[in-house]
């Protein structure tokens, strides 16, 4: 059986999107990867205690320098960025490029780029008269969610949802795709050839 891609997975919250992937990988959903890192921008993300109870090491990286040397030093040839709130530096980008991808809670390129994160995109979604919002799973290049994008998912806004209530309905869709994505950019990586 060819060798598992190594991933690394960048998170600042809660890491219930890092949850997903822990528990598709385990449920044998992800046969191509593992995640062998997972890095948090800071020491109280609870995504660190996910990653702990799966057995998955983790450190903190509070710097654009402490992450590309925690990178390495993991081995790691992939990275998701899984409700990671900090912008990558180009050396980081350049050093993977076309190997890190992020989840993104609407339908780009609708609400997305500076200031677009967490409840801010439902909340204009909603003020923007949506009928639908989803998710999206895409690269990442040197803007803010700019990459090619790789996999998208769409959710009804239902008439008099609140921000959370959409959030809530994007996130299931989040858990789903970022998976998905994954696994088809790994795939696509490997059919190029692995570096
Ligand atoms: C998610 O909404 C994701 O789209 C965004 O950050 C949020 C964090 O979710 N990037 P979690 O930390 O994975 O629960």
């Amino acid at each position: 059986m060819s060798e598992k891609v190594k991933v690394a997975v960048l998170c600042s919250g809660g890491g219930t999107n890092l949850q997903a992937l822990i528990d598709k990988e385990k449920a044998g959903q992800l046969p191509d990867t593992k995640i062998v890192r997972v890095i948090a921008s800071k020491d109280t993300a609870y995504a660190l205690t996910r990653a702990r109870e799966a057995g998955i090491e983790t450190s903190v990286a509070k710097t654009q320098e402490e992450v590309l040397a925690q990178l390495k030093e993991c081995g790691a040839e992939f990275i998701v960025l899984a409700g990671y709130m900090k912008v990558l530096a180009p050396e980081v980008i350049g050093e993977y490029r076309d190997r890190i991808i992020n989840i993104h809670p609407s339908l780009i390129p609708k609400y997305c780029g500076k200031g677009f994160y967490g409840m801010h995109v439902h909340r204009a979604v909603i003020e923007g008269g949506e009928k639908e919002s989803g998710a999206t799973v895409h690269f990442v290049d040197e803007g803010v969610d700019t990459g090619k994008i790789i996999l998208q998912e769409k959710v009804p806004v239902l008439e008099g949802d609140t921000p959370e209530e959409l959030a809530a309905r994007v996130l299931e869709v989040e858990h789903e795709i970022l998976a998905k994505g994954l696994a088809k950019a790994v795939k696509d990586y490997k059919e190029k050839g692995a570096k």
